[in-house]
């Protein structure tokens, strides 16, 4: 049997939401979009929420809202999922790549030394479930007058100094994408704020932008959402912290039993709780155990091999080389975990990682 990198969620309650908001004969925008929304800004503590199509449409219009122009630089890590680059080259800024710290998230001095009179805002990213250095990423914002925009696509629940991500910044976004530690059986997003008028900047954003049924008051686009997902994601939403705990458990059990070996595990860092969206080590013999692995039918990963600074679509901004960034993704390799995986294949994965070090 095959061992999965993530397994998604799946059972009768899960159907049984489905089927209940096929019969509503509301499809889009209804009341399960609204309860989801209001119960989603609850658990991140904000006063808003934006369901959306995507957690790239989600990261879009929270730019386009902050007034993001042709010209502005965006500070953003470069090891990240390229939808993070994307949707602000999307919004016409300019992305300017910066270099990771030890918890594989954007690193602040780094930051810091990029800055520019032409810089306007900062993208953290809560890469594989661990919280940036909201603190230090806080300071800087405030020093140099830049709105944070953060990208919580892989970090729902996630908390820094006990207090959620998605509650730091101007503006965050959500992925719901399948292996998500949240997820509606599709592609999904949704932005919080406590903005008033960038929350209703973005729901019209995400709409044509209409101001009612007749009058576009701007040019957005369709990046609505639908009842059917929205039903899905609040049964999930309920179970969250839930599953955020099963994926803390299974790193533990991972952790203990790859103790030892000359591979580095993911750390926590003081004031992170981390919800290991995925469980990435890091070793020189990264492709040899993952042929390894894969032949005894364990999926394993890579996020990402190819850091965003070097990816051909941006080739023209000529990107300065970030070495940290460069050399681990030359050795990260993601293990699986989801709350849907059981301890008897998290040992299956451990004992095959020893065997693999041991020949
Ligand atoms: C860090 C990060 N940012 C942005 C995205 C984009 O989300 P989506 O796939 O929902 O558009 C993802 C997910 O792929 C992600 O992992």
């Amino acid at each position: 049997m095959t061992i999965p990198l993530s397994r998604p969620p799946l059972d009768d309650e899960i159907k049984g939401a489905v089927l209940a908001a096929i019969d509503s004969r509301q499809y889009i925008l209804g009341p399960e979009c609204r309860g989801f929304e209001a119960d989603f800004a609850r658990y991140v503590g904000a006063q808003h929420a934006v369901l959306t199509s995507s957690g790239t449409a989600a990261l879009w219009m929270a730019l386009k809202a902050f007034g993001v122009k042709a010209g502005d630089e965006v500070l953003v890590p470069a090891h990240t999922a390229f939808p993070t680059v994307e949707a602000i080259c999307f919004a016409e800024a300019t992305p300017v790549f910066l270099d990771v710290d030890d918890s594989y998230t954007l690193d602040p001095k780094d930051a810091a030394a990029k800055v520019t009179p032409r810089t306007v805002g900062i993208v953290p990213v809560h890469i594989y479930g661990h919280p940036a250095n909201l603190t230090l990423i806080q300071e800087l914002a405030a020093r140099f007058g830049l709105w944070i925009l953060e990208d919580c696509c892989q970090a729902h629940g996630a908390t820094w100094q006990g207090k959620k991500v998605g509650s730091f910044g101007r503006a965050a976004a959500f992925s719901f994408y399948p292996s998500k530690n949240l997820t509606v059986m599709g592609d999904g997003g949704i932005l919080v704020t406590d903005d008033d008028e960038i929350a209703a900047r973005c729901r019209r954003l995400r709409d044509h932008g209409r101001l009612n049924k007749d009058v576009h008051a701007e040019v957005g686009f369709n990046l609505r959402f639908n009842e059917i997902q929205a039903a899905v994601g609040r049964v999930l939403l309920r179970r969250l912290d839930q599953m955020n705990d099963r994926r803390r458990q299974l790193a533990s059990r991972y952790a203990e039993r790859l103790a030892g070996l000359p591979i580095a595990l993911p750390s926590e860092q003081p004031g992170a709780r981390h919800v290991y969206h995925l469980y990435v080590i890091r070793t020189d013999r990264r492709d040899a155990l993952a042929a390894f692995l894969k032949a005894r039918g364990i999926q394993t990963g890579i996020h990402y091999p190819v850091p965003c600074h070097r990816q051909p679509a941006v080739e023209s901004l000529n990107a300065p080389s970030l070495p940290r960034t460069e050399r681990i993704v030359r050795e990260i390799l993601t293990l699986p975990i989801s709350a849907g995986h059981t301890e008897a294949e998290i040992d299956q994965v451990t004992a095959a990682v020893r065997e693999f070090f041991s020949r």
